[in-house]
C-alpha cells in the first residue's frame, strides 16, 4: 500500500474501516453542517505571498504553547469517544504524539481513562475538562489528572447543552449503541475493527463509569450524561477551576470578543477560538474567519490557539500567520487513527509537518515562529 499522502486520503481509508457510526459521530456537525463546511472552505480563501531568492537552509517548525516546547504548534485536540475509532485508540494517539513531540489532550469523554493513558506515556499529557453539576466528580476528574502528572486543564466553555447532530440519532449512537441489523451489518463488513474491540477491555467512557456516582454500565452512563452537563456554568465557575486546579489552564471555545475579553481577566494562560468543529452553534462563523479581531482584542493579554477546519499544513501556517500560537487538529488525527492505528496519527502528523515547512520555505520564511501577517494577502 502506497502511503496516505494526504488528510483527505486518511479520511477515505478511516471510512472504510470504521463502523458508520463512529466515523460519522466523529465527522459530522451541528445541523446543517454549515459551520462544520465554513471552518474548512474559509482557510482555501486566504493567500499566501511567496517569496523568492531568500536563504531558506536550516528551517525550524519548533515553538512553544503554553511556554510548553512543542516540535509543531500543533496539539491534538480533546475529541470524545476517540477508542471507538480503534481499539485503545487515546492511548495510541497520545504516544503518537509523545513520540512527535506534540501535546496530546485528553477528553472527559475518552474511552481510555487518564489513568491508562498515563500508565503508556512518559511525558505529560494535557487533561480537558467538561463540568458536570455533580461537583465532587469534577474534584476528583482535577485531582486524577494532577496525580497524573497532566501539565495542562483544558477547560471546555462552548457545551452546556449538547447541539444536534442529525447523523448521530439517524445512526443509533448512544450508550450502548443501538443493535439495528444495519448497524450489525456494517460492523460485519470491518473484520480488523471488531477484532481489536474484542481484545479491548475499553469500550465505555473510562473516565465516568465506576468513578461518578451511579453510574456502573451503559445505560446509566446514558441517562446521567443527559442530566449532567452544567447549563449554568459560569465566569464564576472558571474562577473556582483555576484556583482549585492551580497550574496551567486554557480556556476552549471562544468566538467572540466579549467573551475573549472575559477569558483574558480570569488569568488563564490560553484561550482556544473555537466552535466545536462546527458541532454545536451551527451557524456560527468559522473559527479563521474571527481569529483576527480575537487577536486584535486580547492578544497582547492572553495567548491565543485556534482550532477548527484544518486539515493541513497550510491551514496550521494561516492561522499562525494571524497570530495563533498554537492550533489543534480534532478530525485529521481521527481520521489517522481510524485508518491506521497509532501510524495513522504519526502519519497525519507527518503529513502537517511536512505542508508547513515546504509551505513556509516558499514564503521565504525559515522559523514558524517569523510567520506572521505579511506573509499573507491582506483580504
Ligand atoms: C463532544 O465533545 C462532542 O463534540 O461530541
Amino acid at each position: 500500500m502506497t502511503l496516505p499522502l494526504t488528510i483527505a486520503d486518511l479520511k477515505d481509508l478511516a471510512r472504510r474501516r470504521v463502523p458508520t457510526m463512529f466515523f460519522d459521530y466523529a465527522d459530522s456537525g451541528a445541523l446543517t453542517e454549515s459551520t462544520y463546511r465554513a471552518n474548512e472552505e474559509d482557510f482555501g480563501k486566504i493567500k499566501f505571498r511567496q517569496r523568492v531568492l531568500v536563504d531558506m537552509e536550516n528551517r525550524s517548525l519548533e515553538s512553544t504553547m503554553i511556554g510548553q516546547k512543542v516540535a509543531m504548534p500543533v496539539a491534538l485536540a480533546p475529541t470524545g469517544s476517540t477508542g471507538m475509532q480503534c481499539a485503545d485508540g487515546e492511548m495510541l494517539a497520545a504516544r503518537a504524539a509523545e513520540e512527535f513531540g506534540v501535546p496530546f489532550t485528553l477528553s472527559t469523554m475518552s474511552i481510555c481513562s487518564i489513568e491508562d493513558v498515563a500508565s503508556v506515556t512518559t511525558r505529560p499529557f494535557w487533561f480537558q475538562l467538561y463540568v458536570m453539576r455533580d461537583r465532587g466528580f469534577v474534584h476528583d476528574l482535577m485531582d486524577r489528572a494532577k496525580a497524573a502528572k497532566c501539565s495542562a486543564l483544558v477547560l471546555t466553555l462552548d457545551l452546556q447543552i449538547l447541539a444536534q447532530r442529525h447523523k448521530d440519532i439517524r445512526n443509533g449512537l448512544s450508550a450502548p449503541p443501538k443493535m439495528t441489523l444495519r448497524n450489525i451489518a456494517d460492523m460485519a463488513m470491518r473484520p480488523r475493527w471488531v477484532m481489536g474491540m474484542a481484545r479491548t477491555p475499553r469500550r465505555s467512557f473510562g473516565n465516568i463509569v465506576g468513578h461518578a456516582k451511579g453510574v456502573t454500565d451503559l445505560s446509566s452512563l446514558s441517562a446521567w450524561t443527559g442530566e449532567q452537563f452544567d447549563q449554568k456554568l459560569s465566569w464564576d465557575d472558571v474562577a473556582w477551576i483555576r484556583d482549585r486546579w492551580g497550574g496551567k489552564l486554557i480556556l476552549k471555545g471562544i468566538l467572540d470578543t466579549e467573551d475573549a475579553l472575559m477569558a483574558a481577566r480570569t488569568g488563564a494562560d490560553a484561550l482556544v477560538v473555537s466552535n466545536h468543529g462546527g458541532r454545536q452553534l451551527d451557524g456560527a462563523p468559522s473559527s479563521i474567519s474571527v481569529l483576527e479581531e480575537i487577536v486584535d482584542t486580547v492578544g497582547d493579554r492572553i495567548e491565543i490557539h485556534l482550532d477548527g477546519g484544518i486539515r493541513s499544513g497550510q491551514d496550521v501556517l494561516k492561522a499562525i500567520c494571524l497570530g495563533a500560537k498554537g492550533t489543534y487538529i480534532g478530525r485529521p488525527f481521527l481520521y489517522g487513527l481510524g485508518a491506521m492505528g497509532k501510524a495513522g496519527v504519526t502519519r497525519a502528523l507527518e503529513i502537517i509537518r511536512k505542508e508547513m515547512d515546504i509551505t513556509m520555505a516558499l514564503c521565504g520564511k525559515r522559523l514558524v515562529t517569523e510567520m506572521g501577517r505579511e506573509q499573507l494577502y491582506r483580504r
